[in-house]
């Protein structure tokens, strides 16, 4: 059958993320017959400036969150706008796709709405084209493995009972493989629920899939992680070494970081000394929204620091939109970027803000949201971009470990094309 990627239908429905909220499934058909499907994520601790998803507000339906306005829009607006053009022209649909919407933030018809079709007439496209959805997006060169960043202490708003820091995370970037690496960080979550039980502390978990105690500090919970590590039997920094999203924006008030954990209220420079004394520690090599969304004159100040020792990633800071990452990097703030396309809405603003980034020689990290679905288009789009990192949360949970599951599959594919990015995705890792 020649391949026709002219849009026939496009449907949406509400089902359930992984925290239990209702979210939108798509499916987009093209008159080829191809059908393509795919399921949208959804943050708790979310940017300011992030695309605006749509939510009900009926506090009658599942606290307000329901999404059937968004899927009306899908449905009334979307569809037979959609109808009947190339599926396969990404820039065209996605220019549609922001002129029907009209607003700076997609809160006319939600970026939920908008991102959802977006990546199904990726999918779709790729589909029809007998190509797979990281040769669609990144062509013939993709083939770069993503080192995982596995989320194994879950804190902050994903874990309310745990610490401030939202994630600390394993990262093997001494792994030669990404089936390697894998196996490094399932191994060493399994240590890490043995060194927990064996202290007494709960192994119930958060959002992510990482375990949630309380302790009574933070720097305890990369105790923690470093007997962890240890303990299955790896060389902490040079096989395994640590990345943190503190997501600071979550526990900035009144100008002040509140940890609770240790009793400490911070000033921004305060902060970066926190920071800078945990680098001398701990083999920290990726340092994640350590201050507060609004902090552009203390990021500059943290980047000029500590950038050259640790990748610094810019999260709520940058929202995967062009114009603040920009604004990064004429001033200097961060030395990399998260990559969430339900940040900004649409896979072509997705694709350009990393290669912004990339040719500013800064990193970018593939990014999952806190809740998520069986999707796993971010693997895909982690090997486009070559960027060679990802992360999914923890090495547990169906939604997270879908996309490390595709990632091995992706590998397998490639064969000897495929190169594990290892050590070399972090230039900047100077702890090991
Ligand atoms: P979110 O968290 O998905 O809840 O926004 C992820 C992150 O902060 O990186
Ligand atoms: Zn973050």
């Amino acid at each position: 059958m020649a391949n026709n990627t002219r849009v026939s239908f496009v449907k949406a429905f509400e089902v359930l993320d992984s925290r239990g909220y209702p979210t939108i499934e798509m499916s987009l058909g093209l008159a080829d017959g191809t059908v393509a499907s795919v399921a949208v994520p959804a943050g708790a601790s979310t940017g300011k400036y992030e695309a605006i998803e749509s939510r009900d507000n009926d506090t009658a339906r599942y606290e307000g969150k329901g999404v059937l306005h968004a899927i009306a829009n899908v449905t009334d607006i979307i569809a037979p706008a959609l109808t009947g053009l190339m599926a396969d022209d990404q820039p065209a649909i996605d220019a549609v796709l922001l002129e029907l919407d009209g607003t700076e933030n997609k809160q006319r018809l939600g970026a939920n709405a908008i991102v959802g079709t977006s990546l199904a007439c990726a999918r779709a496209a790729a589909q029809s084209h007998g190509v797979e959805l990281y040769e669609y997006l990144g062509g013939h060169e993709a083939h770069v493995l993503p080192v995982p960043m596995f989320n194994v202490l879950n804190g902050g708003k994903h874990a309310p009972d745990g610490s401030d820091i939202q994630e600390f995370k394993l990262v093997p970037l001494g792994a030669s493989t990404f089936r390697e690496a894998l196996r490094f960080g399932a191994e060493t979550y399994h240590a890490l629920h043995d060194v927990l039980h064996d202290a007494g502390a709960p192994t119930t978990v958060g959002d992510e899939g990482g375990f949630a105690p309380s302790f009574a500090s933070n720097a305890a919970y990369l105790d923690v992680l470093m007997q962890a590590i240890e303990r299955a039997g790896y060389r902490p920094g040079e096989q395994i070494a640590i990345g943190l999203d503190p997501a600071a924006t979550t526990f900035f008030h009144h100008n002040e970081y509140v940890l609770h954990r240790d009793a400490h209220r911070l000033s921004t420079d305060e902060m970066i000394d926190y920071w800078a004394d945990w680098l001398k520690h701990y083999p920290i090599i990726s340092l994640e929204d350590p201050l507060a969304e609004e902090e552009w004159d203390g990021f500059q100040r943290l980047t000029s620091r500590l950038g050259k020792k640790v990748q610094i990633i810019g999260d709520d800071i940058f929202v995967t939109n062009k114009k603040f990452l920009q604004r990064g990097i004429d001033t200097g703030c961060c030395t990399g970027i998260l990559i969430k396309p339900n940040q900004i809405g649409t896979v072509t603003e997705t694709l350009e803000t990393a290669k912004i980034a990339q040719q500013a020689g800064y990193a970018c990290l593939v990014s999952h949201r806190s809740g998520e679905t069986l999707d796993t288009s971010i693997a895909d789009l982690a090997v486009a971009l070559n960027c060679g990192q990802i992360k999914s949360g923890a090495p547990a949970r169906g939604e997270r470990v879908a996309k490390y599951n595709r990632l091995l599959h992706i590998e397998a594919t490639l064969g000897d094309r495929a190169v594990f990015a290892g050590r070399a995705a972090f230039p900047r890792a100077g702890a090991a």
